[in-house]
């Protein structure tokens, strides 16, 4: 993947003209996290972007991960968020600095707002997110972030922060796989020039296990992995696959030298819309009873500290 942001194939250029790799690595609290798995996938895999976020507690993991690779900063795209307890002028500009400093960087390539949705005890919630999409545009002026964006925001979501703002967010990171698959929200930002960012590509491996995306990957001689991160690369929908397992970390960045057929495409965006795997219902609870960033983490292979 040395070529990423040569080759049209493996990038998507957002509406400010800052490329973005169109395979990442993702991180995050849930499932482990393996510093082993990042520094390959930086230094054997060719991979040139990492998504996480400050509610994942790893960012400075990915810190030392980065710096082992000796990939180069400024070859590398790295995604954070900002959870929604961080919303508000100076609340967003605090957490924005605290993932620079554990991020190793004074600049971030991608800032997201994790969800739409604020602490109960707030009265005018499109205000705050009006207000916090504000700092962002800031910093973007600075030139402390490439591009800015939102997670998790439907149609209403994206609306109130279109009403106001002087940047339309660059990126719109959601659930995005087979078996969820929101159609209408995807034509929506495209209407507007918003990429539409996929997260669980692989449904948390939930996706793995079903029987036609098996009898498509056996057509292929492919992974069923590889071949729910092809379906998503051919509809240029950046995916973010997670993994703590390098050879899993290798297969699926191995991608870009096969194609599906229009039959299998056909088939993929057709299929039952069965699986959510983050269920919006249960993210205000968990903005309103904080539990620690990266309270779920289990790190395996961490070096010491020197
Ligand atoms: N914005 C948001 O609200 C949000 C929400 C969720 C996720 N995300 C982002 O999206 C990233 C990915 O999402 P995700 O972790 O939920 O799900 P995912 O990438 O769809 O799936 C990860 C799971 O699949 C397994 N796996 C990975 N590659 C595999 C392969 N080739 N064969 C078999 N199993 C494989 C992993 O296990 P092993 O580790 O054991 O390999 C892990 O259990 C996250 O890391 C995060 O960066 C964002």
């Amino acid at each position: 993947m040395a070529d990423v942001y040569t080759n049209p194939e493996k990038h998507v250029v957002l509406h400010n003209n800052v490329k973005m790799p169109i395979l990442g690595l993702g991180t995050s609290h849930n499932g482990g996290y393996s510093h082993s798995a990042v520094v390959y996938a930086l230094k054997e895999c060719g991979y040139r972007h990492i998504d996480t976020a400050k509610r994942y507690g790893c960012e400075a993991y990915i810190a030392k991960a980065v710096k082992e690779s000796e990939v180069p900063r400024d070859e590398i795209f790295l995604a954070t968020k900002c959870w929604p307890t961080d919303y508000g002028t100076i609340a967003t500009r605090n957490a924005f600095n605290g993932s620079c400093e554990r991020l190793g960087s004074d600049y971030i390539d991608l800032y997201l707002l994790h969800w739409p949705d604020v602490p109960s005890s707030v009265s005018d919630r499109n205000r705050l997110l009006q207000e916090t999409w504000r700092t962002l545009e800031v910093l973007l002026d600075e030139e402390r972030v490439r591009a800015i964006g939102v997670s998790n925001f439907l149609e209403r979501h994206l609306d109130v922060i279109l009403e106001e703002c002087s940047v339309v967010p660059h990126i719109n990171q959601c659930e995005f796989h087979p078996f969820n698959n929101p159609k209408q929200l995807r034509e929506y930002c495209a209407e507007k020039k918003i990429q539409f960012e996929g997260y669980s590509p692989l449904a948390k491996g939930y996706a793995l296990a079903d029987s036609t995306v098996k009898a498509i990957a056996k057509l292929h001689r492919r992974s069923p992995s590889q071949i729910l991160l092809r379906w998503s690369l051919q509809n240029r929908i950046p995916a973010i696959p997670k993994s703590t397992k390098v050879q899993r970390v290798m297969e699926n960045g191995q991608i870009f030298d096969f194609t599906l057929t229009e039959e299998d495409n056909e088939i993929l965006d057709n299929m039952a819309q069965k699986l959510t795997i983050m269920e919006r219902s249960t993210i205000q609870h968990k903005i309103d009873n904080p539990l620690p960033d990266g309270y779920k983490l289990k790190l395996v292979k961490i070096p010491a500290e020197p």
